[in-house]
Parts: C-alpha cells; sequence; structure tokens
C-alpha cells in the first residue's frame, strides 16, 4: 500500500500543509527545525494512533489551535481509501474513512501501515522494557487490527484494579475496612483473560520475528550475529489457555504483594523482551554501533514480516542515515529501496544514499516544495 496525498491542519508546525505522494522514494530536505519530521510523524499517527516521538496528543496540535486533522488518500492495490483523524487533546478523538461518518479512531488501523525508523530506535535496545513492549504491540497490532481492542480492554482492566488495589492498600494502612476480595477476582480473570490475548499474539510476533532480525542483522553487520529473543514475563505458555491460567496463578501468588503495594504486579505491562546479541544481552553490552545496527535490524524484520504477510508498509526513514557509517548506510539503502512506498528525510541531500533516488521536496519556513 502507499499514500497518494498526505493533507495536514493544525498539526505540529502546520496550520495547513497538502502534500501529493507517489510510490518509491520521497524525500524530504531541508534545515534543521523545518518540519521534516513533523510530515512522517502524521503518516506514523495514522498506522499506530501514536506518535514515535512523544507520548500525548498535546505537542501535535499546533500551538494555539484546538485540533489536528491528518487525512491521507490511501491506495492499496486497485483499491483507494480516505482516512481522517481528529486529534482533540483531552477529549475523544474522531476519525472517519471516505468521508462517511464517524468511526472509532482504532477502526482506522490497518488502512495505513507503516515502519518507521529514527534516531529514537536507540531506546529500544538501550531503554527501558517500555520502549520494546511499545515497538511488539505497535507490531502485534499492525499484523492484527483487533488487538488494539483487547490492548484497550487490558489497559482498561488493569486501571480499574489498580485503583481497586489501591484503595485495599490505603485501607490496610489506615486500618480500615478489608476489601471484599472476591471484586479483585472477577478483575483477575478480566485481567488474565485479555493479558493471555495479547501475551499469545506477542510469543507468536517473536517467534517469527526472531530469525528475520537475525537475518536482518547479517545483512547490516555481517558476522556480527547472531540475534535472538528471549521473553521474560513469569508466564510464557503455550496455548491461550495455559497463558490464561497461568497469568491467573501468578497474580494469585502475586497477590499479598499487590495489596501491600497498591497496585497490579503480573502481566503483560510489566514484561520484557531480552534481546541478544551473541551470548550476550545487547543493553549494557552491545556497543553504540552494535546498538544501531540491532534497532535497525528490528524495524527491517518488522518491515520484512508485514510484507510477508500480504500487508506491505509504507516505510519512514527518519534522518537515520545522518546516524550511520558508509557501510551500513548503503546496506541499509540497497534493502530498503525496493519498497512500494519510502519516505525519508534529511537535513542535507548528501545524507540520502545514492540508490535512494525519487522525488524530492523542500521543507522550510512551513511550506512544502517541489525540490
Ligand atoms: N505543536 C506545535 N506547534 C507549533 N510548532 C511546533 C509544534 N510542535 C513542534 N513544532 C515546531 O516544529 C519544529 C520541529 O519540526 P521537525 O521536528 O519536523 O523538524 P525537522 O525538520 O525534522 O528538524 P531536524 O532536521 O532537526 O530533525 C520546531 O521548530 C518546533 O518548534
Ligand atoms: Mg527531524
Amino acid at each position: 500500500m502507499h499514500v497518494t496525498h498526505l493533507s495536514l491542519a493544525d498539526f505540529r508546525s502546520y496550520a495547513r500543509a497538502e502534500v501529493p505522494l507517489g510510490p518509491g522514494v520521497t524525500a524530504f530536505l531541508g534545515p534543521n527545525g523545518q518540519g521534516k519530521t513533523n510530515l512522517v510523524e502524521a503518516v506514523g499517527y495514522l498506522a499506530t494512533l501514536g506518535s514515535h516521538r512523544v507520548a500525548a496528543d498535546a505537542p501535535l496540535v499546533r500551538s494555539g489551535a484546538l485540533r489536528a486533522v491528518v487525512r491521507a488518500q490511501v491506495r492499496q492495490g486497485e483499491r483507494e481509501q480516505l482516512v481522517e483523524l481528529e486529534l482533540n487533546p483531552g477529549k475523544a478523538n474522531r476519525a472517519r474513512i471516505n468521508r462517511s461518518s464517524q468511526v472509532r479512531p482504532r477502526d482506522v488501523l490497518g488502512i495505513v501501515r507503516t515502519v518507521l525508523f529514527a534516531p529514537e530506535d536507540l531506546a529500544l535496545v538501550k531503554g527501558d522494557p517500555g520502549e520494546r513492549r511499545r515497538f511488539v504491540d505497535e507490531l502485534v497490532t499492525a499484523r492484527a487490527p483487533r488487538m488494539a481492542g483487547v490492548r484497550s480492554d487490558y489497559e482498561r482492566v488493569l486501571k480499574q484494579r489498580n485503583s481497586l488495589l489501591k484503595s485495599a492498600a490505603m485501607a490496610r494502612r489506615h486500618g480500615g475496612r478489608a476489601m471484599d476480595l472476591s471484586t479483585l477476582d472477577v478483575w483477575d480473570q478480566h485481567l488474565a483473560r485479555s493479558g493471555a490475548e495479547l501475551l499469545a499474539q506477542r510469543l507468536d510476533l517473536l517467534a517469527v520475528l526472531g530469525p528475520l532480525a537475525d537475518k536482518a542483522y547479517e545483512r547490516l553487520a555481517p558476522g556480527g550475529g547472531p540475534v535472538a529473543f528471549e521473553y521474560r514475563g513469569p508466564v510464557v505458555g503455550a496455548s491461550r489457555e495455559e497463558l490464561y491460567t497461568g497469568l491467573l496463578a501468578a497474580l494469585g501468588e502475586a497477590r499479598k504483594q499487590e495489596i501491600e503495594r497498591g497496585v497490579t504486579l503480573v502481566g503483560p505491562h510489566r514484561d520484557d523482551v531480552l534481546l541478544r546479541l551473541g551470548e550476550l544481552p545487547a543493553k549494557g553490552y552491545a556497543s553504540h554501533g552494535e546498538s544501531w545496527s540491532y534497532a535497525l535490524a528490528l524495524r527491517l524484520a518488522a518491515y520484512e514480516l508485514l510484507k510477508s504477510e500480504g500487508h506491505e508498509p509504507v516505510l519512514i526513514l527518519d534522518d537515520v542515515f545522518a546516524e550511520l557509517d558508509a557501510r551500513r548506510r548503503s546496506r541499509l539503502a540497497e534493502l530498503v529501496a525496493p519498497a512500494e512506498q519510502v519516505l525519508v528525510t534529511a537535513a542535507v541531500p548528501e545524507d540520502v544514499p545514492e540508490g535512494l533516488e525519487g522525488a524530492r521536496f523542500t521543507v522550510a519556513d512551513g511550506e512544502v516544495a517541489p525540490a
């Protein structure tokens, strides 16, 4: 699939932007701070309902404006669709498909798919478990958009269970009435049910992604691997049923501690993925260059996976070439060049490797113009 037109209204630095796009490579060039990343961030938002740079929507709305609109015309084979998201920080976002009446934002998932490479990706390897969970869950959702619903169910149950545990912890500390634990049992079941579904999808994903990441790493940094993943959590079962009973049991074991601490201590929201490079964990051991290659390999593997499953995504390379040495630069360029659509940002044209020729836009003073 590819995006044939991107429209922005009050998104980031743009009051308005209209950007016609074609298949193949498009590069956005211009000095720092001119709005190149803002453009590709908008495309990424349509695919994930989130930004790769910030956790909340507020910074995405142009300063002084109340809401932002991101709209894209998307072509998938012969089919054309228009997707539109309206971002209303502090209120519910709205969505439309083909100008028809409102749908839920999560209903647009799956129309635009992206794999976005950015300088922030280094955190996948070096950062907190939350970075890796987000990577995994976004990819889980790109493969199966219905998982957005499962994830939001899980988050909702987790929040309610946490507030129950918090009041139980308070009551305990202040000698109040003990909580009726049967309520907690019900929440445990809800949490274990959506938790097991998410866990099953994560494990399935990692099983197929691992070999692809290993292959990608070998192409980027020959002889430097192997690369392998290990899921880190209290429950790693085979079937959904086993994961469910495993999670319930783990919650049971943790309950006393949870009531003391007032927070849910087990579940997919606490898990991590150990990224191995050779015999060692990448985090804490890999060099800067190795960590970079690892992060790129994760994104390339995500691309290969979605493509092999019939969901060729838009590849977005935000300012990544400037970070790489000449060899990895040209390797990466070779690997991404055949994709249906590649959007590249760079401050200087020399940072776009040969082999990624295509359309060019200059981005300056809030204007996006053909170069
Ligand atoms: N909500 C907002 N309202 C107004 N301006 C914003 C908003 N968010 C970001 N900006 C502005 O957008 C600019 C950054 O845009 P962007 O990150 O796209 O730059 P860039 O061209 O990618 O730069 P670089 O080459 O440094 O990566 C900054 O000047 C910032 O002040
Ligand atoms: Mg940028």
